[in-house]
């Protein structure tokens, strides 16, 4: 990681205040005084700071469910924000990996480990997400199979030129559906449905990758260490 979020993960300094440290020439790392914020580091490496030896926290993984008209940003606008409901220390360092709407609900995660939450988020990875999404028109038996079939074969989303990578569609019932997609592009479920003639009328984010939701409204918790590695082979390249 970047020398400077080292030093946040390890002291109590904001990151302005964690730059200003290292440019400042109070940090080494292996013995040699480094004052370039970005120099990458390993937490192997010895890194002190006014010669004391710093030890970076250990991340922090978590599941939120999302309540309606709250916002994924670390500020209130319209309505408040989903960092009110996660009453944990320095929560400004988290960030949020797969960002929600104001009117959907369900499975957030949060993390301060950014290679971790990179897994997520880039569409090059394919993690899938799951949605149980309830419409306006109902889905008829007539239209089901060809819906499906449209779904999976990607639509091409009003102002992209790429069409959407296969999705899998499961009707539940006339009104509701459970969408599985592989991709995060913006307000990408409910652009989906306006294409086929129909609308979202309520979002809910049941699943990501092989992690389900189990928290109610409003609540968290933190992520055990099997459901943490079960998003964390995919760069390791990186
Ligand atoms: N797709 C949307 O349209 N909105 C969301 O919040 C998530 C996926």
């Amino acid at each position: 990681m970047r020398l400077d979020k080292f030093l946040c993960k390890s002291t109590e300094y904001s990151r302005k205040q964690a730059i200003e440290q290292i440019e400042q020439g109070f940090v080494t790392v292996n013995g040699e005084a480094i004052i370039t914020p970005e120099t990458q580091v390993h937490e192997n490496n010895t890194i002190l700071h006014n010669g004391q030896r710093l030890v970076a926290r250990p991340s922090r993984y978590i599941m939120l469910n999302k309540s309606m008209h709250t916002l994924c940003s670390n500020v209130d606008g319209d309505y408040p924000s989903v960092m009110n409901c996660i009453d944990v220390e320095r929560s400004w360092d988290l960030h949020i990996a797969g960002r929600l709407d104001a009117d959907t609900t369900g499975l957030l995660l949060l993390t301060d480990d950014g290679r971790w939450s990179f897994n997520i988020i880039n569409p090059k990875y394919h993690c899938e997400k799951v949605y149980r999404v309830r419409l306006r028109d109902p889905i008829t038996e007539d239209n089901a199979d060809e819906l499906v079939a449209r779904f999976a074969k990607g639509l091409q989303l009003q102002g992209e030129e790429k069409l959407t990578l296969p999705a899998s569609l499961k009707v539940v019932s006339p009104k509701v559906v459970l969408l599985t997609i592989s991709e995060g592009r913006y307000h990408q479920v409910k652009r989906m449905f306006f294409t086929v003639g129909n609308r979202v009328v309520g979002l809910h984010r049941e699943q990501i990758g092989g992690l389900q939701l189990d928290v109610e409204p409003g609540l968290w918790r933190y992520l055990t260490e099997d459901e943490v590695s079960g998003f964390n082979n995919k760069n390791s390249e990186h």
